[in-house]
């Protein structure tokens, strides 16, 4: 509720989702706006690369676990896909995608809530993926920040870095979801997965809802850097002490916040806009001790910025524990966690398979369709 009261930027309109979780609506597609949503179906999408940082937690697994534990049709996807738009070793890379598995598993996402799989594992993605991208011009992809950001740092850009987020909006439709919950960073590829639903709609005739942006209507949308508290804590800063990761033994997580950028004043008070370091540790004070802002303000009267970084460092420990003990457990459960992808992955593609169909049949495609269920079934 502070929060809110703090950012003064226009903000879209706020709904509420589920009894405890708030989530905001993008404003570029209004609620009533070419289907009513209902029934609802959320998706979204983690990268396997990096362990998962607290950023990731709040801004994503967290919101995720609230709509599971309230009934939603919740899809997730590990998006290793995505993940090789930069080069990776292939290696950690099937590693990444155990740990990253148990890591979501063990912040109490449930696979028999939600269909958690592995991107790579239903084909129908990189299909839909080119169709969308036959809708899309050069000019929309080249203007989106995040490749901006990313191509500026490289020599040689990688197409699929360009077409990235091509292939987020085909995840996200493929399964005709609804609605995509996601930290600040996702909302330009969350509108531009909304105007090629929409291209796409004009084009061949009504087939996907536009999908509408969650994002958590409060500083935990875009957790800091705790060595630049005005970039966002990320997986690809290549400094590690820049976040705080889920598996971090508690001395480094003290040293991480003793470190932690952030002003010359020494009294801790609440200002994300003149005061981004403080107040970021204030937030993931907040976040691991479910106490609201003002609260944690009125209770750290007295203390300077050195003692506040030790108190949210122990906070931050403890909170983790039992996230770490469960995600060791089910790290030693190997096969229990490929089943869970497999089956994952078998329930994705009864989804997908269907919607690509559908996709196939608008476009034109259906001879070739037809014909290569006619093969399939004769193999
Ligand atoms: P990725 O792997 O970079 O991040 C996963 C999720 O974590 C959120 N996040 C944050 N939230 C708050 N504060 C931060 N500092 C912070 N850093 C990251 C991200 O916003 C994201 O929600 N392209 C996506 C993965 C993806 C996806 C999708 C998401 C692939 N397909 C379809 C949604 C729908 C990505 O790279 O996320």
């Amino acid at each position: 509720m502070f929060a809110r009261t703090i950012f003064s930027r226009n903000r879209p309109k706020i709904v509420s989702l589920s009894n405890d979780a708030r989530f905001k609506l993008s404003n570029s597609a209004p609620i009533n706006e070419d289907c009513d949503h209902k029934p609802r179906r959320i998706f979204s999408g983690i990268q396997p690369t990096g362990s998962v940082h607290l950023g990731n937690y709040v801004g994503a697994i967290l919101p995720w676990k609230k709509l599971q534990d309230s009934g939603e049709d919740v899809i997730l996807e590990i998006a290793d896909l995505h993940s090789i738009t930069l080069p990776q070793d292939p290696k950690n890379l099937s590693q990444s995608i155990l740990e990253m598995t148990a890591s979501i598993l063990a912040c109490g996402i449930n696979a028999e809530k939600v269909i958690l799989f592995q991107q790579s594992s239903v084909f129908t993605h990189a299909e839909l993926s080119w169709i969308l991208g036959c809708t899309c011009t050069i000019a929309r992809l080249s203007h989106l920040p995040a490749f901006k950001e990313k191509s500026s740092t490289l020599k040689d850009v990688p197409v699929g870095l360009f077409l990235y987020p091509v292939l987020q909006a085909a995840d996200i439709l493929a399964y005709k979801a609804t609605h995509v919950p996601v930290g600040e960073d996702q909302w330009q590829h969350i509108q531009l997965t909304q105007d090629l639903a929409k291209m796409f709609n004009k084009r061949y005739g009504k087939c996907f809802p536009i999908p509408h942006t969650m994002i958590t209507d409060n500083v935990y949308s875009r957790l800091k850097s705790l060595r630049d508290p005005n970039k966002k804590m990320s997986k690809s800063d290549p400094d590690p002490r820049s976040r705080i990761s889920l598996l971090d033994k508690p001395d480094e997580i003290q040293k991480k916040f003793k470190k932690a950028v952030t002003d010359f004043t020494s009294e801790v008070y609440f200002d994300p806009e003149r005061r981004p370091g403080v107040s970021n540790l204030i937030s993931i004070h907040s976040i691991v001790s479910n106490k609201d802002i003002m609260e944690i303000c009125r209770e750290s009267k007295g203390l300077n910025t050195a003692q506040y970084k030790s108190l949210v460092a122990d906070a931050v420990i403890e909170y983790l524990k039992p996230i770490q003990t469960d995600y060791h457990r089910l790290l030693s459960e190997e096969a229990y966690i490929l089943e869970i992808l497999q089956n994952g992955a078998d329930r994705a593609k009864e989804i997908s398979c269907r919607t690509m169909q559908e996709v196939k049949d608008k476009i034109g495609f259906s001879y070739s369709s037809k014909n290569t269920s006619f093969v399939t079934s004769r193999i």
